[in-house]
């Protein structure tokens, strides 16, 4: 599909960027691939996420042709952003870069929290960006590596979730920060539980929201962009495509038809 947007993940969650992404950008066409065969990326080790990251990217020009590649996933974004910058010549957008251009636009912004999985968090690369876009931050960080897994089981809005949220987020009890960034993305699913337990004061920045922000800008000031409405929106995985149409509507909010599978090497 020439002329669409590539968008990947490590499974189903980067359908919380797809969906943003196809609400604000509804004249373009776009090719998700989740790779659900190698899921969970948030516990490797940068090396293996940067191979993954690049056997993706480069399966989606070679046989899509694409004109932009979304990287949906915030482990991949943080861990694989920028060797891929440096290699591709189409532009590579990630997650991190647009949490950080919403944090630093805040009025109120010198307590920001972030929240992602393990490898996320190890990376430091949100802080590493907002130290650098903001002055004077101070940054807080946590892993919650269960809560993509309580996603995926479809359990958003019960006392376990609470309660594990509420362990996770506990070193945000005392002192709310003013901003806190979604960096992983199973958590705009939660972003009910999240909200609850961290006041109304604090802003929730969500990875998909900024992103598709982000784009918008990219294809007004550097590419043309489709004038009529004709969204298209192809779905590929590399495991299990039935499991990924069934589970993945609760990322999307619609129904998901067509998965194909995907087979990345020539
Ligand atoms: N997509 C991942 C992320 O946003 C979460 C799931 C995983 O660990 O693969 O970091």
């Amino acid at each position: 599909m020439e002329n669409s947007i590539g968008v990947f993940d490590s499974g189903l969650g980067g359908l919380t960027v797809l969906k943003e992404l196809a609400r604000v950008l509804p004249s373009e066409r776009f090719i998700y691939l989740g790779d659900t065969a190698r899921v969970p990326y948030g516990g490797k080790s940068a090396e293996t996420i940067i191979r993954y990251s690049m056997e993706i990217a480069n399966y989606l020009i070679r046989t899509h042709d694409i004109k932009l590649l979304v990287v949906a996933c915030n482990t991949a974004s943080s861990l694989a952003l920028p060797t891929m910058r440096r290699i591709y010549k189409i532009p590579v957008v990630g997650m991190v870069d647009p949490c950080v251009r919403r944090a630093a636009a805040l009025r109120r912004k010198s307590n920001i929290g972030v929240i992602g999985t393990l490898g996320t968090i190890r990376s430091a690369a949100y802080e590493k960006a907002l130290l650098a876009a903001v002055s004077s931050v101070k940054v807080r960080s946590v892993s919650c590596p269960l809560l993509a897994s309580l996603v995926e089981e479809g359990w958003t809005d019960n006392d376990i979730t609470r309660a594990v949220i509420a362990e996770y987020l506990s070193p945000f009890r005392s002192d709310p920060p003013d901003a806190l960034i979604l960096g992983c993305t199973h958590y705009p699913v939660l972003k009910k539980a999240i909200r609850e337990f961290i006041g109304e004061e604090t802003i929730l920045i969500d990875s998909g929201e900024e992103a598709a922000a982000v784009v918008d800008i990219l294809l007004s000031e550097t590419m043309t962009r489709s004038k009529k409405k004709s969204r298209k929106v192809e779905f590929l995985v590399t495991d299990d495509p039935e499991r990924f149409g069934r589970i993945g509507k609760r990322f999307f909010g619609r129904e998901i038809r067509g998965v194909r599978l995907a087979t990345l090497q020539e």
